[in-house]
């Protein structure tokens, strides 16, 4: 692509793996695009429109060329990989080396050489895109673990740039991580910012670590000394949602009305627990099954009186790993709704599906208890979001403390997901809680959410990742926050 000038470009440049819309084909196979619900987006479009911002991207088709367009005032620029890519860089290192190497080896990580190189060439693609579409003394964010050479690669081709990185995912403890092949550079990659962000402080100083120990630049706390004279900060800054955009939806009659509905279908339980994730065995979707079915079983609960929904949303259904999953889930629901189930009444709803927004705010609505308990997870924003819409201070969250947000939101019922007594215990305590303790927990939980939003996480970043550095900086940057 034949790019702007430099001096015409963008002053805000985002990069992710994803492009924030959907494809959308009409039956008359018309095709337009649908912006995809997620946080980062609605954070980040009021400094894109502000600025002229782009957004480059994967659009998500394989082997398809889609020229940069206009959507809702935001310029996205898409990048085009081959099916070979797909396979290699996304399916492969992407997401079946680093992701299960960064959430703890919960299932095995394989290491390919062929998808290191993969990774290699679309990293450099993007960071090629961003060359060229960024102005002068542009401010360029790159996000996740899918592109964690981009920064290095983008800072050879544009030393004038000001870089910063964020990891979505945790980051590993330094014994995980060393058995990456290329663990020196991935970290030489990311070195490339001028600030590299994590969701926890502990994440940060794993890398200010790693890149002591393993790449021999000096460092102090937050700060690594690099020889050419810069300094790379690594800090953590926890991600959040639209809190308020969730609360109003979730307000919404229509909404209300939705929720209602739920209840009713589901026979007016008592108690409804609650459960969504993406299909991911990170998210400890089998020790959760085990325990409510167990509680069941047991006759701790009666199944007259609680359901528990489970909403699988369909992901990456091409990696092994991800198959293995489905089956064994699909096989254990069908196995605990058989053992303990009754004609027209099964204790476990499991939805193998994705829903939109408004669903999913009924969904939160509905639900007394929700249950969120990854084995790893880096943050996990639907804790988040269900707290977000509990604005009468009702409802309970059960909360693995391997999730990110554990840190946080410090007074849902906490639990140890790999132990099942502990987890059954905690999902009864949580629904025998009185009003009295359940509003006392959520008014705590609802002040955290509130008050920390996704603006608020985006503008921290913003502010020090757009700070002046001293008498080497020759450029001004542009002020990207409000
Ligand atoms: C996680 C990652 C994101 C990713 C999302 C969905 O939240 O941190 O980078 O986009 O999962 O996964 P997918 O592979 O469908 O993009």
């Amino acid at each position: 692509m034949a790019g702007p000038k430099r001096g015409s470009g963008s002053t805000f440049v985002v990069i992710a793996n994803r492009l924030p819309v959907d494809r959308v084909t009409a039956p008359d196979g018309a095709i337009s695009w649908r912006t995809s619900p997620g946080g980062l987006v609605t954070a980040l479009e009021p400094v894109m429109r502000r600025q002229g911002g782009a957004w480059i991207g994967w659009h998500g088709a394989p082997d398809e060329k889609v020229k940069p367009f206009k959507h809702d005032g935001l310029q996205l620029v898409p990048v085009q990989l081959s099916s070979q890519e797909v396979e290699e860089y996304y399916e492969g290192f992407s997401n079946a080396t680093l992701w299960p190497l960064y959430h703890d080896v919960v299932a095995p990580p394989e290491f390919h050489r062929e998808w290191y190189d993969s990774y290699v060439t679309v990293n450099k693609r993007f960071a090629e895109r961003a060359a060229e579409i960024a102005a002068e003394g542009a401010v360029v964010w790159v996000q996740d673990y899918q592109l964690q050479l981009v920064p290095q690669m983008l800072r050879e081709l544009r030393p004038d740039l000001r870089i910063g990185f964020f990891l979505h995912i945790p980051f590993p403890p330094t014994e995980l991580f060393q058995q990456l092949p290329w663990r020196r550079e991935m970290l030489e990659g990311l070195l490339g910012a001028d600030l590299v962000g994590f969701q926890l402080p502990g994440a940060a100083s794993n890398f200010v670590r790693l890149v002591r120990q393993r790449v021999g630049h000096k460092t102090h706390r937050d700060a690594v000394y690099l020889p050419d004279g810069r300094t790379v900060i690594a800090k953590a800054f926890p991600i959040s949602i639209d809190a308020a955009g969730f609360e109003a939806l979730a307000r919404t009659p229509s909404v209300l009305a939705r929720a209602a509905e739920i209840r009713e279908s589901l026979g007016n339980p008592r108690k409804v627990l609650l459960g969504i994730d993406r299909l991911d065995y990170t998210k400890g979707l089998r020790q959760r099954m085990r325990a409510f079915g167990e509680l069941v079983a047991d006759g701790t609960v009666h199944p007259d009186d609680v359901v528990f929904v489970q909403v699988a949303t369909p992901s990456r259904e091409r990696v092994d790993q991800y198959r293995i999953l489905r089956d064994d889930i699909d096989r254990l629901v069908g196995r605990i709704n058989g053992d303990i189930g009754r004609i027209g009444q099964q204790p476990l709803t499991y939805l193998h599906a994705s829903y939109p927004r408004e669903e999913m705010a009924a969904l939160y609505r509905a639900a007394d208890v929700m249950v969120v308990t990854p084995l790893r997870d880096g943050m996990n924003l639907v804790a988040k979001e269900y707290v977000a819409t509990r604005y009468d201070n009702d409802g309970a969250l059960v909360l693995s403390e391997f999730a990110g947000a554990a840190a946080e939101l410090r007074q849902a019922y906490r639990v140890n997901p790999y132990d099942i007594n502990g987890m059954k215990q905690a999902m009864v305590d949580a629904m025998k809680a009185s009003p009295r303790e359940s509003s006392r927990r959520m008014k705590a939980l609802r002040r955290t959410v509130m008050d920390n939003d996704i603006d608020a996480w985006a503008s921290a970043f913003l502010e020090e990742l757009t700070e002046p550095r001293g008498p080497h900086d020759k450029h001004p940057r542009p002020s990207v926050v409000s």
